[in-house]
C-alpha cells in the first residue's frame, strides 16, 4: 500500500503539471480541476473562483516530553463546495535548532505515510471534514519547532504553520577542566551526555525571563554564544550595561571555546540515596543500579528541580562526576538564598558523598 502511496504521489505534479499547461490558455479565472485520485472517476468539477483555505486555531502548542501533542490545522473551500473532495496535506517541520526541513506525514484521504523520526509517532486527526491536525504521541526532546501544514488540491496550495514547544529547562553546563573548554561540537555533545540538547535562543531567552543570571558564556543551538543576565555586575560586563541576554555572535565552531546552555525536559524521577555510609563515585553508581535505576544525569537533575520541586540539602554523585544537589525552598545552612542546583564541580572519585538516582517511571 505505501508503495502505491508513492507512485500516486510521484503522478500527481506530472498530471497536473500537464493539465495546467493545456487548460491555461483558454480558462483565465475559471480553473478546471480534475479528480485524478479517484480510480473509474472522470468526473471533472468545474470550480468558478473557488479557494481552498487553510488555518490553524492555535499558532503555538506547549507539550511535556514523553507526552503527546495536537497540532490544529484545518481547510475549507469558500463558496463551499456540496461534496468532498480528496485532497494531499504535508507536514514538514522545522527544527527549532535550524536545519533543514524535513518531512514529517504526508496523506491522501484516509491513507498516509509519516517519514524517519516521526515513524509510527505521528497522524492525521481527520475527526470532521477538513480537519488535518497532526496528532504526535511519544514527544522527544528535539521535536520542537515550528511545522508547516501543507494542503494541495489540483492546483491550489495552501498552508499555516504551528510551533510547538516542549516545556523544559535551560541550564548552564562546563567540561569538568573548567570555564571555556567546549567547542560547539563538544558542547552538543555534552549536551547529550545530560540527557538534553543545545538550547536555541528562544528557550535562553524564556529562561533569562524567568530569572536566569549567568556570566559565562555558553554556546547555543544555533552556533551563537551568548549569557543571560538579569542583574547587571561588576564582573560581568559592568553595572552600565542594560539587563539582557548578551550575545558574542556566531563564533568557529572548532577553534573557539565556551561553555554550554542546555535544555532539558521532565521525564521519570530522580531521588537521593544514601545508604548506611556515604559512597565513593564506584559505589555511588552500583547503589543506584542496585535499586533498579540509574546514576542521574545532570539535566535530569534540572527538570526534577524545576518540574517536580527537588529539593534536597544533602550533595550526591552524579553520571558526569559532578556532585551536586537541588534546592527549591532556600533555608538556612543549605547554599545561596535563591532556588538552585548547586554544584560542587568535579571532586576525585574517593571522595564520599550520597548519589542522586533516576528511574524512568511506568504508569
Ligand atoms: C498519548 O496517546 C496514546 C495513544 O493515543 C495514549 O495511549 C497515551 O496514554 C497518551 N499519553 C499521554 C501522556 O497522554
Ligand atoms: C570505592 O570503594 C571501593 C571499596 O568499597 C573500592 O574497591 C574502589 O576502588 C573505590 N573506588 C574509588 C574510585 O575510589
Amino acid at each position: 500500500m505505501i508503495c502505491w502511496l508513492q507512485t500516486v504521489l510521484l503522478l500527481v505534479p506530472q498530471l497536473v503539471l500537464s493539465y495546467w499547461v493545456s487548460a491555461a490558455p483558454t480558462t483565465q479565472n475559471n480553473f478546471l480541476y480534475r479528480d485524478i485520485l479517484k480510480e473509474n472517476s472522470n468526473k471533472e468539477i468545474h470550480f468558478s473562483g473557488v479557494k481552498l483555505h487553510v488555518d490553524s486555531a492555535q499558532p503555538s502548542v506547549f507539550a511535556a516530553r514523553g507526552g503527546n501533542a495536537t497540532l490544529p490545522c484545518r481547510y475549507w473551500y469558500e463558496p463551499a463546495l456540496s461534496s468532498p473532495r480528496e485532497v494531499r496535506v504535508k507536514w514538514a517541520w522545522f527544527p527549532a535548532g535550524g536545519g533543514h526541513e524535513t518531512d514529517v506525514l504526508v496523506a491522501i484521504g484516509s491513507r498516509s505515510r509519516s517519514f524517519r523520526a516521526f515513524r509510527d509517532r505521528v497522524q492525521l486527526r481527520q475527526d470532521f471534514p477538513g480537519d488535518a491536525a497532526l496528532v504526535m504521541t511519544e514527544l522527544q526532546l528535539d521535536d520542537a519547532g515550528r511545522y508547516r501544514c501543507e494542503v494541495v488540491d489540483g492546483l491550489e496550495d495552501k498552508s499555516t504553520t504551528v510551533h510547538l514547544e516542549l516545556r523544559g529547562v535551560v541550564f548552564p553546563y562546563q567540561h569538568p577542566r573548567g570555564r571555556y573548554h567546549l567547542s560547539f561540537l563538544g558542547a552538543q555533545k555534552a549536551c547529550e551526555e545530560q540527557d538534553s540538547m543545545l538550547a536555541t535562543f528562544t528557550q535562553l531567552f524564556q529562561s533569562w525571563r524567568e530569572g536566569l543570571n549567568w556570566c559565562n558564556a555558553g554556546w547555543l543551538a544555533d552556533g551563537t554564544v551568548q549569557y543571560p543576565i538579569t542583574r547587571p555586575r561588576q564582573p560581568c560586563g559592568g553595572h552600565r550595561l542594560a539587563p539582557g541576554v548578551r550575545s558574542y555572535g556566531r563564533r568557529h565552531m572548532h577553534l573557539h571555546r565556551y561553555d554550554v546552555f542546555c535544555f532539558s525536559s521532565l521525564r521519570g524521577k530522580v531521588f537521593y540515596l544514601q545508604p548506611s555510609h556515604k559512597m565513593n563515585r564506584t559505589e555511588a553508581e552500583q547503589t543506584c543500579q542496585e535499586d533498579g535505576a540509574q546514576i542521574a544525569k545532570v539535566g535530569q537533575l534540572y527538570a526534577a528541580w524545576k518540574f517536580a520541586g527537588l529539593d534536597h540539602c544533602d550533595a550526591g554523585w552524579m553520571a558526569d562526576g559532578s556532585v551536586r544537589y537541588a534546592v527549591t525552598k532556600p533555608r538556612r545552612n543549605c547554599g545561596p538564598s535563591e532556588p538552585g542546583v548547586r554544584s560542587f564541580g568535579f571532586p576525585p572519585p574517593q571522595h564520599k558523598y550520597g548519589v542522586y538516582c533516576y528511574k524512568l517511571d511506568h504508569e
